[in-house]
């Protein structure tokens, strides 16, 4: 169940320009999350009344990390916060990556901001991991992904780093072939890895950032097309409640 309170700044820092690290102290709902669910924090300001979700990069015993890039009000006057002071939170929310009970090898795909979350999944994930890393620019977060134990593979698309090019370019060049996908990252590169999950008959899982209002199910502004399996028709679902995490197998992307 999703507990709305206060939480405590533990440290908030910039880990590379323009990106920021935060932990917060928040039991209740360290306690609860899984890999793939969310926050939402509230700013103070009352100018800016929606929530901005953010993904959970770990969940630790009494304290979760969120990993975020600054793009507009909310982002700059979080990362102005210190340690001691406080945030309103509301968490955990959506329904997270189903985690395989057995081993298997996994194939984790993320793209820019789409990455953080990934980190707690590959934490928690037993077997072998190969992580395909896709940046713009400068890389980050992949010497974590590596001290997890994840053969990681980067691609930027300046080239300063890696395979010169995007993510799944670098997915069909490395020939992994893995049991199991999960990826995060922008809407044309999840529907990339769909596409590329059903040509090689391989179940994935995609955590879908859509744009999001409310946050709560409450406002329909975060809908997916969606056919459940057995379904005789598609319906529309809300990536804030049902998701954020759908199988790829399941997304209509006609749109
Ligand atoms: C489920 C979920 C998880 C997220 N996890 C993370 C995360 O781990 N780290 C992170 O940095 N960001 C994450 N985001 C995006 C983050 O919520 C937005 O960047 C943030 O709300 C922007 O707030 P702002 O006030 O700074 O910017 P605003 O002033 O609200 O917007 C500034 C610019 O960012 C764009 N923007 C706003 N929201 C989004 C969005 N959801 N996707 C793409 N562009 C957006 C706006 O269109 C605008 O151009 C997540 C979003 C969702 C829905
Ligand atoms: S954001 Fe309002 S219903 Fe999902």
């Amino acid at each position: 169940m999703s507990t709305y309170g206060i939480a405590t700044i533990c440290n908030n820092m910039e880990i590379v320009s323009g990106i920021w690290q935060m932990e917060l102290y928040a039991p209740r709902i360290a306690a609860e999350a899984i890999p793939g669910q969310f926050i939402n924090l509230y700013s103070d300001d009352n100018t800016l009344l929606l929530p901005r979700p953010m993904s959970l990069s770990a969940i630790l015993s009494d304290r979760l990390q969120i990993i975020y890039r600054i793009v507009g009000k909310g982002t700059k006057q979080f990362s102005a916060l210190h340690r001691g002071e406080q945030i309103k939170i509301m968490g955990p929310l959506g329904n997270g990556f189903m985690l395989p009970d057995v081993q298997k090898h996994s194939i984790v795909i993320g793209g820019g901001l789409g990455i953080p979350p990934l980190l707690e999944l590959v934490r928690q994930l037993k077997g072998k991991t190969d992580a395909f890393l896709g940046f713009s620019q400068k890389p980050f977060l992949t010497e974590n992904f590596e001290q997890l134990g994840a053969s990681v593979y980067v691609a930027t698309q300046d080239g300063c780093n890696g395979y010169r090019g995007n993510v799944m370019e670098l997915l069909e060049n490395t020939a992994s072939d893995g049991d199991i996908i999960f990826a995060c990252g922008p809407r044309p590169m999840l529907r990339s890895v769909s596409e590329w999950a059903g040509r090689h008959s391989i179940p994935s899982q995609l955590s879908m950032e859509e744009r999001m209002a409310c946050g709560l199910g409450a406002c329909l502004g975060c809908v997916v097309k969606v056919q459940r399996k057995g379904a005789d028709d598609w319906e529309y679902l809300k990536v804030c409640k049902d998701g954020p995490v759908f199988w790829g197998a399941e997304v209509i992307w006609d749109e």
